[in-house]
């Protein structure tokens, strides 16, 4: 499964529904390293690789996992291993949300530096600076963190950068430290709520502002608890915008539209049809065609801002737009190793430092092209369908860490999709 060859121009059709997010999946599950001899019941967890992974993780250090359809138990034993293996962090960046929960609980911890997409350095000096100013002592031999302390003290921490992570890590090392851990200037994502959630049905009090200050007061002992992930705001962005970029006419489902506010805002600037339905039981996008897209200007920023996980696919949505748009990446460096590929498609894209200046073009040609990351993989696949003629998507493997059967999804909008293997 490591090529997708595309059969483009077909305009999509139908209704999809999103997935469980991956990106709140994996620190709810991380935090269940907090229980002692305690179970996490978890609904709605995608079938994702990023999720094999960090149950694998979380099996490795001593919690029985079963999966049931969408729903996981984790069943955390009284006594877990704080040593976390080296393949395992280095497969995932993800993996590095286990250092958090494992100080709290264990007092120590061995973690490998962690991997990831490689979309420029991502180091965890935020989650390293905070956990030290809990008192944490914390030492960086071999490419590994050993971190140490005899039990972390709250405090007021600032982060110097509203890091995602970094906010999950400290949020859950807050848990069970000495007193009151108030951090500031911290991530606004939904994850992050979903994560609070879990914490508070653990019992824990978690105060969250909604103007990026979350306040966790420490606790002697958590118990059982049970949550739903939240749906996955980027894997219904990227649909949404297949269905634009191929005129047609789709239903995405089970969507929470506040969370893809800044997409529908840049897409409405830029002349996309489609409408919001909202409804107790399950809200939606609607998608209507249309023919051309105007250009317009965006800059990723940290939530509420146009998220970095949906710039790649918007670059590759304004590719055939009727004029010059500019993307501004502002959160990670070298996100835009995918410009060259959707250039082997015709894209007329010119990297100028953190900007993309993107020339609209009449239409992309089909080509064969390497996903370098996720997003950057299923921008390539977004432009595969709205080019004419065959595209082949190769390094599949970095799409399937985040997209839940894409192409049984895809399939069922009538796009012509399928994976192959070995040699073309
Ligand atoms: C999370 C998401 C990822 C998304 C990103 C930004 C998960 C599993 N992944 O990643 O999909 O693209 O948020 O929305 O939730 N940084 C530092 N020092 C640190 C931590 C981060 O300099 O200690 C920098 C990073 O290099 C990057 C920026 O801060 O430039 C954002 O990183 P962060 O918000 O931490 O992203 P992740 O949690 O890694």
């Amino acid at each position: 499964m490591d090529k997708m060859r595309i059969s483009g121009g077909i305009p999509l059709k139908g209704k999809v529904r999103t997935q469980g997010a991956k990106n709140a999946a994996l620190p709810v599950m991380a935090s269940c390293l907090l229980l002692k001899g305690r179970k996490m019941t978890l609904d709605n967890v995608p079938h994702l690789q990023d999720v094999e992974t960090m149950m694998e993780l979380l099996r490795s250090l001593g919690v029985a996992v079963t999966r049931s359809g969408s729903g996981i138990v984790l069943d955390v034993p009284e006594t877990v291993s704080w040593e976390a293996s080296d393949a395992l962090v280095r497969k995932m960046r993800a993996s590095s949300l286990v250092l958090g929960p494992l100080l709290a609980r264990c007092g120590q911890v061995v973690l490998p530096l962690p991997g990831g997409c490689s979309i420029g350095s991502r180091p965890i000096d935020l989650h390293l600076k905070g956990l030290t100013q809990m008192g944490a002592k914390i030492e960086i031999r071999n490419g590994r963190v050993y971190a140490q302390v005899e039990r972390l003290r709250g405090r007021r921490i600032y982060l110097d950068f509203p890091s995602v992570g970094a906010t999950e890590n400290l949020m859950m090392a807050a848990v069970f430290a000495a007193g009151e851990t108030i951090i500031e200037n911290a991530a606004r994502e939904p994850e992050i709520e979903n994560l609070a959630a879990v914490l508070k049905s653990m019992g824990v009090q978690v105060d969250m502002e909604g103007t990026g200050c979350v306040r966790v007061k420490g606790v002697e002992d958590v118990h059982n608890c049970a949550e739903r992930v939240i749906p996955d705001r980027i894997e219904a962005g990227t649909y949404i915008l297949a269905g634009i970029m191929t005129s047609g006419e789709i239903t995405v489902e089970d969507v929470i539209p506040e969370h893809i506010d800044a997409l529908l805002a840049k897409l409405e600037e830029a002349g996309a049809s489609f409408s919001v339905n909202r409804s107790a039981s399950r809200n939606a996008v609607v998608v209507h065609p249309v023919k051309k897209l105007k250009p317009i200007s965006l800059k990723t920023m940290p939530y509420p801002g146009f998220p970095t996980d949906l710039q790649p696919q918007m670059t590759a949505a304004l590719t055939t737009s009727s004029g010059v748009s500019l993307v501004e990446e502002s959160v990670f460096q070298a996100r835009f190793l995918y410009a060259a590929e959707l250039g082997r498609m015709g894209a007329n894209i010119d990297i100028k430092g953190d900007t993309a200046v993107i020339k609209g073009v009449d239409s992309l040609d089909g080509a064969s092209v390497k996903a370098t990351d996720l997003r950057a993989g299923v921008a390539l696949i977004l432009a595969g369908l709205a080019a004419k003629g065959e595209t082949r998507v190769e390094n599949m493997e970095h799409v399937l860490r985040g997209y839940e059967s894409i192409d049984t999804k895809l399939r069922a909008l009538g796009a012509d999709v399928a994976f192959e293997t070995g040699e073309r």
